[in-house]
């Protein structure tokens, strides 16, 4: 595994003193595994406060949505250069909670994706099939599209930035995380996606996470698998100890290689 990404998405979650303490906390921790790269994306009103506490520290500060429009009136909206200037290294786009509840499409996420790009953001792109999907074995060809849409028309050193997420639906926030095998196939048709549009150097530097249900208990034997390169975590990134032990287990798995 090349240098892990593992990255607490907190979504809408925390009060301002909780966001506070658990960055702290984390920030504190994480210089014991400085092979891990370590990432921290709270609400956006909570940016710049946590982007205070991370400081100095190797946590890297991410966004969880930005606009396509770097400025203008766009009322509720965050601009891409609005992240980058409270802190922010990266920035989750595509997540299945913006597609599913705020009606983000492919085409919508493309041109976040590039925005963010240009404003020096690394965007974490999220896919993943639902499981009616799966289920109708329509896996392989919503991630096929998902990547070609969401992706579309990025270059050799663009793509270089960007993270991809492989976040089944089914798995987000359910307990019901993937199976090894069935994250390794789906990680390993990205790198395959990869390779195919741009070429072998640059399927192997693109970070693939996974996300959904990842916690202490079953991070290592996902991280373990050879196209697994690190982990997006919702739920058990809002606890310090939890989040740690995701971290921990990063650092034992590249150890171990
Ligand atoms: P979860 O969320 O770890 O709570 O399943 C992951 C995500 O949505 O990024």
């Amino acid at each position: 595994m090349k240098r892990p990404l593992v990255a607490g998405n907190w979504k809408m979650n925390l009060n301002r003193i909780q966001a506070i303490t658990l960055a702290a906390q984390v920030a504190q921790q994480a210089v014991h595994w400085p092979t891990v790269h370590v990432a921290l994306c709270p609400p956006a009103v909570y940016l710049d406060v946590v982007g205070q506490v991370l400081r100095n520290s190797p946590v890297a500060l991410g966004g969880q949505n930005a606009h396509w429009e770097t400025a203008g009136a766009f009322t509720g909206e965050l601009s891409p250069t609005m992240l980058v200037d409270v802190g922010c290294v990266f920035v989750i786009l595509g997540h299945s909670e913006r597609r599913q509840h705020f009606g983000e499409t492919d085409e919508m996420v493309n041109r976040k994706v590039k925005a963010a790009l240009e404003s020096g953001l690394r965007p974490i792109v999220c896919l993943g099939e639902t499981l009616q999907q799966r289920e109708e074995g329509q896996t392989q060809e919503v991630i096929r599209a998902q990547f070609a849409g969401s992706l579309a028309d990025l270059s050799l050193e663009e793509i270089r930035q960007v993270v991809l997420a492989y976040e089944p639906v089914w798995a987000i926030g359910t307990g019901k995380v993937a199976t090894p095998q069935q994250a390794e196939e789906v990680h390993a048709l990205l790198r395959e996606l990869l390779r195919n549009k741009y070429n072998e150097a640059t399927a192997q530097a693109v970070t693939i996470q996974y996300g959904g249900s990842v916690k202490p208990e079953n991070a290592a034997e996902l991280l373990s698998q050879p196209n697994v390169d690190g982990a997006l975590v919702g739920g058990a990134s809002l606890k310090a100890q939890d989040f740690l032990r995701i971290v921990a287990a990063a650092h034992a798995v590249l150890e171990e290689e």
